[in-house]
C-alpha cells in the first residue's frame, strides 16, 4: 500500500525512472475508495461505464451528465489517486469551445484532475485548446471505442504497415500537442513497444502488451464481474461475479429457512413494553 498522492508530474517521472504506472477504471464511491486504499496510481472514470454500469452495447449513448455524475462519486472516494474523466462521444467533436467547456466541467464540477479524449489528428485542435486552458489531457489511440461504427467493430488496430505508421505518427503528434500520457488500446505488442520507446511521455496499455509504461483495465473485467463479453487481454484477478451469485443464493436460502436474520442482527426492547401491547 502507498499513501502518497499521484500527481501530474509523476507521469513523466515514472517514465524516466522506469516505474510502471497502474490504472484502473472506477465509476462509484465504494469501488474508488477501495482502489485508492490499495494504492492504485490513477483512476479512469471511463465511458466504459456505459457498458459495465448502464448496460448499453457500446459507449456511444453515454452523456456528459452520466460522466459527471459518476466522476463526482469517484472523486468523493479518492484521497491519493489521480482521477481522469473520460470525455464522452460528441462532447469534444463539434467545436473547440464546447470541447474546452466540457473538459472544464470535469475539473470544476466533478473534481477530476485530467480528461481523456479518444483519437489523434481529427481532434488535435481540441486537445491543444484544452491544454491551453490548463487542463491535463491523456490521449487514447488504437482501438477507440467511440469510433466503433467507423472501425466496424471492436478490433485490434495497427496491424498493417499503413496503420502502424499512422499510429506512430499520431502518437508523436499527441506528445507534441502536450498530452501527459497516451492510452494504447488493442495494439500489437511489438508496435506498442516501438511507440513506447519513441515517446518521452508514458504509454498506458490495454491489450497492448508488457512494454507499455503502465497498464489499465476495466475494474469489472479484472474482478470477474462483467460477463457479457470477455476480451482476450483481460486477466481476471478475482471471480467476484461467482462470489456475488454464491452470496446472494445463500442469502435467498437463509431467508426461506428463517436462518437470517439471527438474534445478533436485531434490536432489543423491554418485554414490559411489548406485554402492554397485547
Ligand atoms: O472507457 C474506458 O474504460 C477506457 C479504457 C478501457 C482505457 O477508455
Amino acid at each position: 500500500m502507498k499513501n502518497e498522492s499521484f500527481t501530474v508530474e509523476q507521469f513523466i517521472k515514472s517514465k524516466q525512472s522506469g516505474r510502471k504506472i497502474s490504472m484502473l477504471t472506477a465509476y462509484d464511491y465504494t469501488t474508488a475508495k477501495l482502489l485508492d486504499e490499495s494504492g492504485i496510481d490513477t483512476i479512469l472514470v471511463g465511458d466504459s461505464l456505459g457498458m459495465v454500469m448502464l448496460g448499453y452495447k457500446d459507449t456511444l449513448q453515454v452523456t456528459m451528465e452520466d460522466m459527471l455524475h459518476h466522476t463526482r462519486a469517484v472523486t468523493r472516494g479518492v484521497s491519493n489517486a489521480f482521477v481522469i474523466g473520460d470525455m464522452p462521444f460528441l462532447s469534444y467533436h463539434t467545436d473547440i469551445n464546447s470541447a474546452v467547456r466540457n473538459a472544464g466541467r470535469f475539473i470544476q464540477e466533478a473534481g477530476a484532475q485530467a480528461v481523456k479524449l479518444e483519437r489523434g489528428g481529427e481532434v488535435i485542435d481540441k486537445i491543444k485548446a484544452i491544454i491551453n486552458a490548463q487542463i491535463p489531457v491523456i490521449g487514447h489511440l488504437g482501438l477507440t471505442p467511440q469510433s466503433v461504427n467507423i472501425m466496424g467493430g471492436f478490433k485490434v488496430q495497427g496491424r498493417s504497415q499503413e496503420q502502424a505508421e499512422t499510429l506512430l505518427t499520431e502518437s508523436l503528434q499527441l506528445q507534441e500537442a502536450g498530452v501527459v500520457a497516451l492510452v494504447l488500446e488493442c495494439v500489437p505488442e511489438k508496435l506498442a513497444k516501438v511507440i513506447s520507446e519513441r515517446l518521452s511521455i508514458p504509454t498506458i496499455g490495454i491489450g497492448a502488451g508488457k512494454h507499455c509504461d503502465g497498464q489499465v483495465l476495466v475494474v469489472q473485467d479484472m474482478l470477474g464481474m462483467y460477463r457479457d463479453i470477455s476480451p482476450k487481454f483481460v486477466k481476471k484477478y478475482a471471480e467476484m461475479g461467482d462470489g456475488i451469485v454464491q452470496a446472494v443464493t445463500t442469502y435467498i436460502e437463509e431467508i426461506q429457512q428463517a436462518a437470517f436474520p439471527e438474534e445478533k442482527h436485531g434490536f432489543k426492547i423491554d418485554d414490559e413494553i411489548i406485554d402492554k401491547l397485547y
